[in-house]
């Protein structure tokens, strides 16, 4: 059988309305894998559910905000009776910002940790209270080279980032003996919507052209390229089925040679 197949599984995505959310539901619908779409933004989900009904494959999109709880419990009940047992889950949903610390706000904190950190705490309580009565259950996070490298201009960004790791590794700690596996993704830079806004603001910290933004980093990287979308979903598929059935609490950084910790 091909280990890479996903035939059976229930996924929920959150932020799969877009970059590293979307190319994951798109493809993980391919492998077999009914998938459920969570995101504010009903318009795109509902583009990339239909994408993923048109080729035959099962997609639902749910309109959720994943900092708060009852919408997250809500739309998984549904999940549930209409595509069957939830068995994975991927916090893809998250926000970045650029801005120098003095001139940070405490609004952004609130809006930064609620989205990238409180959520993923809401989601994965979510999930697994389902994924006990399941038996069994694999979770990725989305967390980020920044979860571990700090950047000047992100603090807040990396205060969140480095909480999920933190987060991540604790609830695979205690859930380790029934079945549940929790594990990050920590990516270098993807070109995604979130970059189309970013490299604005990188272009001010660095006094580049933005057009400039991405190919500078790639001459930082040691591979000298970004992150494909493709290196994110392989991760995914890796961390989500039992091709990686003894890690727990781990994370695999995507940044082509530029960390190694
Ligand atoms: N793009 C990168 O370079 C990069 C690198 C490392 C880590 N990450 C992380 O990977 C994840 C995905 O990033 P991306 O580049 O695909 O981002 P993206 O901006 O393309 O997509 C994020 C999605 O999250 C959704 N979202 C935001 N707030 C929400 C909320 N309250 N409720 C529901 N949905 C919400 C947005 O509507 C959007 O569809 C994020 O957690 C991000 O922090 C991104």
């Amino acid at each position: 059988m091909d280990k890479e197949r996903m035939d059976g599984r229930v996924i929920v995505i959150t932020g799969g309305s877009s970059g590293m959310g979307a190319a994951m539901a798109k493809d993980f619908s391919k492998r077999g894998a009914k998938i459920a779409v969570y995101d504010l933004n009903k318009e795109k989900g509902q583009q990339i559910v239909d994408e993923i009904k048109a080729k035959g494959n099962i997609a639902e999109f749910f309109k959720v905000d994943v900092t708060n709880k009852q919408a997250i419990e809500d739309a998984t009940n549904q999940v549930e009776i209409q595509l069957g047992p939830l068995t994975n889950w991927v916090n893809s949903a998250g926000i970045s910002r650029m801005v120098p610390f003095l001139d940070c706000s405490e609004e952004l904190w609130n809006l930064t940790l609620n989205v990238n950190l409180k959520a993923t705490f809401l989601c994965c309580q979510v999930a697994i209270s389902h994924m006990l009565n399941n038996g069994k259950g694999e979770i990725v996070n989305m967390c980020s080279l920044s979860g571990k490298k700090p950047s000047s201009w992100q603090t807040i960004y990396c205060a969140s980032k480095f909480g999920v790791l933190g987060l991540t590794q604790s609830i695979a700690k205690e859930f380790a003996d029934k079945n549940i596996r929790l594990n990050c993704i920590c990516p270098g830079i993807v070109h995604t919507e979130m970059w189309d806004k970013l490299k604005y603001e990188y272009a001010k910290k660095r006094n580049l052209d933005p057009e400039e933004v991405l190919p500078y980093f790639e001459k930082q990287i040691p591979m000298h390229r970004l992150v494909d979308l493709q290196d994110v979903i392989n991760a995914a598929v890796f961390l989500l089925t039992d091709n990686s059935s003894y890690l727990t609490g781990q994370s695999i950084n995507l940044v082509g040679g530029e960390w190694m910790d």
